[in-house]
């Protein structure tokens, strides 16, 4: 079994918008114009109707209705659109329930959201990560797509010894599954990416979270690594592990994360679930 046949395997996994596709390689690309963004989005009826929406809805509180992209670009610039505008493609995704991966329908959805949003708080807290802050929000947002991916393709029996492993011998879900499968979520989940043609900054970030690179750069992985593992303590998902709850020893050392500095952290991801929870209700 590798990750490429268990991606080839998965049938339900809705589609993503081309333009949603075609905005992340322009993330990848230090000069984006808002006229690019426009020019892209204009093509997608869908992606644009969900984008005003959401720009209209109470919970992004803008004092002014949105009627047009061109609109929204100009009054969100151009981060907070490609932020807004990743959310709304990948959300249906990551919203699919993964019974067989004891999760529920939105859990998976609000982990991504919250740790999208905690990639934010770590970049803010660690200037010198000089990570392009919508790339490092995507990545965190699309880190755990691969357990969509088991969910669906490895068999009941196969998940239950993943899920008896970690809980008998207090292990990680990521080292359970390594165990189980040969392989893990996260390596499946930069498989997926990569199929989509994502930027490989988001890919190798996604295949590395639960094995983060600090050196050489990039360290986007080390990024996404700690954002889930605020995410685990500012909103914790059922079946997590003492594993989640823990920023790797290197990662740790390189950033000079203490106990202080990551409760600090998931504070300020505490005061973002309110919202994230009302994005949820809207989007
Ligand atoms: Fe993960
Ligand atoms: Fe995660």
């Amino acid at each position: 079994m590798t990750a490429i046949t268990l991606v080839q395997k998965v049938k339900n996994l809705p589609t993503v918008s081309e333009a949603a596709l075609k905005l992340l390689s322009l993330l990848d690309q230090s000069s984006v114009d808002n006229e690019d963004i426009v020019q892209v989005l204009k093509y997608d009826n869908v992606l644009t109707a969900k984008l005003l929406r959401a720009c209209n809805s109470p919970s992004l509180g803008l004092q002014e209705s949105v009627s047009s992209v061109d609109q929204a670009v100009l009054i969100l610039g151009h981060q907070q659109i490609l932020r807004l505008v990743m959310t709304l493609a990948f959300g249906g995704i990551t919203k699919i329930a993964s019974m067989a991966y004891t999760m529920e329908v939105n859990e998976l959805w609000e982990h991504s959201l919250v740790s999208a949003t905690a990639v934010e708080i770590v970049i803010a807290d660690l200037p010198e990560s000089d990570a392009n802050a919508s790339v490092a929000f995507t990545a965190g947002l699309l880190h755990d797509l691969g357990k969509l991916v088991l969910g669906q393709t490895v068999g009941a029996d196969d998940l239950a010894e993943i899920r008896d492993r970690c809980e008998r011998k207090q292990i990680s879900g990521s080292q359970a599954e390594q165990e189980v499968l040969g392989l893990d979520h996260a390596e499946v989940g930069g498989a997926l990416l990569r199929s989509w043609r994502l930027p490989l900054g988001i890919v190798e970030a996604v295949e590395n979270h639960h094995r983060p690179v600090t050196k050489p750069e990039p360290r986007l992985s080390a990024l996404v690594h700690i954002a889930n593992v605020i995410a685990h303590h500012a909103s914790p998902v059922p079946g997590q592990n003492l594993h989640d709850l823990r920023v790797a020893d290197t990662v740790a050392a390189e950033w000079g994360i203490n106990e202080e500095k990551l409760d600090h952290m998931v504070g300020a991801a505490r005061q973002y679930l309110e919202h994230v929870e009302r994005f949820m209700a809207m989007a």
